[in-house]
């Protein structure tokens, strides 16, 4: 094996994984081409040499050096051909993708279809890739949504308010269920669980009949807008309500050192397994070890079972 290519979607710790990726191929002797934009620089030969210096000073940055896209192109038959026509003119005898379901599909696509010996590196704040109990990115989106719902208490708490917060989260409720633990938030509205909006509004206007007078509400932006659950908690309860929406800030920042460390082990791990002759698999933790996921397994539909810490939100309020 003499050199590989790597490919990202962005979020904290990726960049601390390319670090580990291209000095764990430096120690056998194999080169790292880094593509550019994703699949779209897969399909455009957009391909810059990595070396041990070039991913120096970067352990510790959000987002990624490589910039990334989401490339509809890559999953056309088109596109795919100008992307293994650019994997044999720049001679890579293997590949790792860093991303979350899509960046893994394209990984499978690379290993099965095409037989390029190919690894996936879970990476995603929704922390939704299937098998993997943490992906990249979701500790650091997780602490970004806390510290901001700490702030927001403050003043929820002065003005004794209700705050409605839309955190992160297309199909999975990772980061809400999180924050809402991490938080002391009093409820967690997800996409794998059924809410009652008139019950949550009782127990508002019970709560507050008791003297409880500040609500803090986070909600998973797959679950509902958080512009809705404020403006029908005001028409059933009458009371005042605000809106926070946390946005793209959960996938930026600095990444926290659970991420670079993952990042770290995950990374050379991948890189050891392509130099085994190892292939379609996506690397991951499981009770602090090593292990990996098939790729298809990988990116078949996530659900994570949220009652037991659903009710210790409801206990703990
Ligand atoms: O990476 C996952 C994610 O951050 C989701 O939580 C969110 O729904 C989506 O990406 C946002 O995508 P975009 O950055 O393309 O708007």
């Amino acid at each position: 094996m003499k050199r590989i290519g790597i490919l990202t979607r962005d979020c904290a710790g990726v960049n601390a994984a390319i670090r580990s990726v291209v000095r764990t191929a430096d120690f056998f002797g194999i080169e790292v081409m880094g593509v550019l934009r994703g699949y779209e620089g897969l399909i455009s030969g957009d391909f810059i040499p990595l070396s041990r210096r070039s991913v120096s000073g970067i352990i510790n940055l959000g987002g990624t050096i490589l910039k990334t896209s989401r490339s509809k192109k890559f999953f056309t038959e088109t596109g795919q051909k100008y992307a293994l026509q650019n994997i044999k003119k720049n001679q890579l005898d293997g590949f790792i993708v860093i991303g979350g379901n899509g960046s893994l599909s394209g990984a499978h696509i690379l290993a099965k279809k095409y037989n390029i010996p190919t690894i996936g590196i879970p990476a995603t704040i929704d922390n939704d890739v299937n098998g993997v109990d943490l992906s990249l990115g979701a500790d650091t989106a997780v602490n970004v949504a806390m510290d901001a719902i700490d702030k927001i208490r403050d003043t929820a708490m002065s003005l004794e308010r209700i705050f409605v917060i839309e955190v992160m989260g297309r199909d999975c409720g990772y980061i809400a269920m999180q924050v809402a633990l991490a938080g002391g938030c009093e409820e967690a509205l997800v996409p794998e669980k059924d809410f009652d909006l008139d019950e949550m509004c009782a127990q508002i206007i019970e709560g507050n009949a008791k003297g409880k007078v500040s609500w803090i509400i986070v909600v998973a932006e797959g679950k509902a807008k958080a512009s809705a659950i404020a403006s029908a908690i005001t028409e059933k309860t009458g009371l005042e309500t605000r809106v926070a929406v946390l946005g793209h800030i959960q996938r930026g920042g600095n990444p926290t050192a659970l991420d670079r460390v993952m990042a770290a082990r995950l990374g050379s791990y991948a890189v050891n397994l392509l130099y085994k002759g190892k292939s379609n698999l996506c690397v991951a933790l499981k009770d602090g070890n090593l292990t990996t996921i098939p790729l298809e397994i990988a990116i078949q539909p996530k659900r994570i079972d949220v009652e037991s810490d659903y009710a210790l939100i409801k206990l703990l309020t």
